[in-house]
């Protein structure tokens, strides 16, 4: 392994926290893990901060003094020679036949610090060999693969402002997903995609198989399967509204009928007024959403099935009471299919997961009941989420302490660099200074998947790119060229 320098002793340590050492090789850098062997085992650290010292510019007086004398120091003494670079390290712990314990003894000044073992990295870190692959971790060569259960079992959330990198990575990790080997079994992976941006999975020749896009026309509610519980999250119903609209709903039970069959019964039903007004009325008003229909489209066995990819493309819904209408609905069933076993362990995508899971009033957030319910029970029943958002602050509290793995990128925001700080657990004050200058593509994980924080750069997609984005001026040149040719077929 490679030598990079001896403990030194100075007024901080070396103790059982942290430890500084003279910095003998270029290589290093903040932020690299490094090891001591000592005679029980190997002790793990990690570069927090690297400074320069020289004796010679340590006391103010002698400073200051030579240049006063016209003989400025560093003619008067070989000061350059005297220049060191030292590492400040924080001990992680202690790593001794795979398992690592705390440290209670500090290393001995004078110690080599070398390189870290790979092999001992992974295990340390809490990798797994067969888990879902990401990327690359910070300042060394290896590969950062994800153990499934304990990236997926309590729920992920993934924060970042726009264009950090987050669709991308989640695209990385459905593809991890789809090319598990069949033998190890796969989850349903159904992705609620308000900008109808995964249906890309659709030009990629080998993972266009097990993709399934759901839009438009092929996006209903089957006005059937709607439970009194459903409605009760879009509708302001009053306890004696659900009590008569419940024995209908009884009643009903078998038929498959529209909305308007539904008011019809309504109307001609024996209740009271103005009960039977107000709830006929609160019907109709949900007839202005086209998302109401006989039957339920996509029918739930064939949206969550095992090993392939549903996406909901929600980008042709305006409305974003349409949209929570949807996955709230979507959602429920999905649990409640889950929870009886009739469907495989499903990865439920919420991208902008702000839109659908808002800390806001009930009648703004129609879907944040099942998510926050997801979010709490999810775990024993498979069912998990992963909350996709670039406005933490504006994401519902519950949801966001129920999800256990963090992935962060890029922020800038200060609101929500204050946000992330204080919901995700383990992130220390140096990795929030270091989110707002992130790359795109560099993220954070905090949490449930890893046993520390660490630093990725995230792999690309095997998948087809993405066509490169118009610039501005191409978006302007195309439309100059289309309007011409419009002026001049019109003769
Ligand atoms: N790890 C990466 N490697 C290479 N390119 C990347 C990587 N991550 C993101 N990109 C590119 O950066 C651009 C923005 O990424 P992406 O769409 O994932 O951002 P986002 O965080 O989802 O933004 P928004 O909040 O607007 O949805 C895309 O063109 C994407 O291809
Ligand atoms: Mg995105």
């Amino acid at each position: 392994m490679k030598f990079l320098g001896n403990v030194i002793s100075n007024e901080n340590g070396p103790n059982t926290m942290e430890f500084d050492f003279a910095i003998q090789h270029p290589s290093v850098r903040k932020g690299q893990f490094v090891q001591i062997n000592a005679d029980e085992g190997v002790i793990i650290a990690r570069v927090e901060e690297i400074y320069k010292t020289n004796r010679y510019f340590s006391r103010v007086e002698s400073v200051v003094e030579y240049e006063r004398g016209n003989n400025p120091i560093e003619k008067a003494f070989p000061v350059d020679r005297w220049e060191y670079l030292v590492a400040n390290c924080s001990i992680l712990g202690f790593f001794n036949n795979g398992k690592v314990e705390r440290l209670t003894f500090p290393p001995s000044p004078g110690s080599k610090v070398t390189e870290i073992d790979e092999t001992i990295l992974e295990s340390f870190l809490g990798f797994d060999k067969r888990g879902l692959w990401l990327g690359k971790i910070f300042h060394h060569n290896l590969e950062v693969r994800l153990n499934l259960t304990r990236l997926l079992q309590k729920h992920v959330a993934i924060l970042a402002m726009s264009g950090a990198g987050k669709s991308h990575l989640v695209g990385v990790i459905i593809e991890e997903l789809l090319d598990r080997e069949s033998s190890l079994g796969k989850p349903a992976i159904i992705v609620l995609d308000p900008h109808g941006e995964y249906k890309r999975f659709l030009e990629d020749s080998f993972y266009r198989r097990n993709t399934k896009v759901f839009e438009n026309e092929n996006i209903k509610i089957g006005m059937s399967d709607l439970k009194l519980s459903n409605f009760c999250d879009f509708l302001e119903l009053s306890n004696a509204q659900k009590r008569e609209f419940g024995k209908i709903l009884q009643n009903m039970k078998g038929e498959a009928y529209e909305i308007d069959d539904l008011i019809k019964t309504i109307d001609e039903s024996d209740i009271k007024s103005p009960i039977k007004e107000n709830l006929s009325g609160a019907l109709s008003g949900l007839k202005s959403f086209e998302i109401f229909g006989k039957y339920t489209r996509p029918s739930i066995d064939f949206l969550a099935r095992a090993g392939q990819l549903s996406i909901l493309d929600l980008s042709n819904f305006v409305e974003l009471k349409e949209k929570q209408i949807i996955a709230s609905f979507f959602a429920k069933k999905l649990f409640y299919e889950r929870r009886k076993g009739t469907i495989p362990p499903f990865l439920l995508v919420i991208e902008e997961a702000h839109q659908f899971c808002p800390e806001a009033k009930k009648e703004e957030a129609l879907s944040r009941g099942i998510i926050e319910t997801i979010a709490r029970e999810g775990r024993k029943f498979y069912a998990s989420l992963m909350l996709v958002s670039q406005r933490p602050i504006r994401l519902s509290a519950t949801a966001l302490s129920q999800c256990n793995t963090h992935i962060i990128l890029r922020v800038t925001n200060p609101y929500d660099i204050d946000h992330i700080g204080k919901s995700s657990e383990g992130i220390s004050g140096e990795l929030i200074k270091a989110l707002p200058s992130l790359r795109t593509g560099e993220a954070v994980i905090v949490g449930e998947a890893v046993n520390f924080p660490i630093m990725i750069k995230v792999r690309d997609k095997k998948s087809k790119k993405s066509e490169i984005e118009k610039t501005y001026e191409e978006v302007l040149v195309e439309f100059n060229l289309r309007n011409k040719k419009e002026f001049l077929d019109s003769f």
